[in-house]
């Protein structure tokens, strides 16, 4: 079965992390499907808003670790570098449902999401110092513009993590439901029923003045990213968590 389970109700559409055995970590094959996915919905006149959600008790784990051992992203035309690149470009409106951990881009992707909604048990945390990379995703222009830089840099440096409930003090979320999955559906769903082309244009007209400096800083953040994750402090911090896997 895929990885990224892909369905369509009347007008709204979701796509759902399904590796729950892994704690749904997103490997290159999964950014690949999810890029091929949000283009094609993207493009599909019947999808007027997409939920992006999970199998399992879980979110995602972020990055898979033993991926970015394997096979390490190294040029834009990465398939995690693409799919950030059609988060940011998606025209049409992202809704997340949000359970468990969301660790790493599973953090970093709500910035370019329009509502999210979190189980009251979410945990949410962006570790990248923790394993000697960088935060990406564009995160490092957009978290500390919607949360302040102390809040931001604390949360960064330190790699703690936080609740739901901080979550929508920051403003990272809209609102905090048992079942986030049924109240990002019943967003979704009012969203769907407003006439698209109006949708679109106040999606478009809202992220226009980031857009940019978005882009911009994801590129340098991936440039930076890409060096990091071959350094010793990488490595380290990979043979950390191989470690834990095996010992327990
Ligand atoms: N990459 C690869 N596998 C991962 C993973 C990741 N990012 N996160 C979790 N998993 C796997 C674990 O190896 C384990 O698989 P196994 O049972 O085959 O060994 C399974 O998912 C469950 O995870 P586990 O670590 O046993 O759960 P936990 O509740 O003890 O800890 C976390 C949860 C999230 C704290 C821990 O899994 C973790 O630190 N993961 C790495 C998160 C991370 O750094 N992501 C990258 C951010 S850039």
């Amino acid at each position: 079965m895929s990885e990224i389970l892909e369905t369509q109700i009347g007008a709204v559409g979701y796509l759902s992390f399904n590796r729950p055995a892994k704690m749904n970590a997103l490997t290159r094959g999964m950014y690949k499907e999810l890029a091929l996915k949000l283009n094609a919905a993207a493009g599909d006149f019947s999808v007027r808003a997409v939920v992006i959600t999970s199998e399992g008790d879980h979110f995602t784990a972020g990055n898979d670790i033993v991926d970015f051992m394997d096979n390490p992203p190294e040029s834009e035309s990465s398939d995690v570098a693409v799919f950030l690149a059609s988060l940011l470009n998606f025209p049409k409106p992202l809704i997340a449902a949000v359970k468990g951990n969301a660790v790493g881009v599973g953090t970093t992707m709500l910035l370019h999401c329009d509502v999210v909604v979190a189980s009251p048990t979410a945990n949410f945390s962006m570790p990248f110092v923790t394993l000697g990379l960088v935060p990406e995703a564009g995160s490092t222009f957009l978290f500390p513009a919607l949360v302040g830089y102390q809040r931001a840099a604390k949360i960064f440096m330190t790699g703690e993590s936080f609740t739901a409930t901080e979550a929508l003090d920051m403003g990272l979320i809209a609102e905090i439901n048992a079942d986030a999955l049924a109240a990002a559906t019943k967003i979704a769903e009012q969203i769907a029923e407003q006439p698209p082309q109006a949708i679109i244009n106040t999606k478009a007209l809202l992220k226009a003045s980031k857009h940019d400096s978005v882009a911009a800083v994801m590129k340098a953040e991936f440039e930076i990213f890409a060096l990091a994750l071959q350094s010793d402090e990488a490595m380290e911090a990979f043979m950390k968590f191989m470690a834990k896997k095996g010992s327990s």
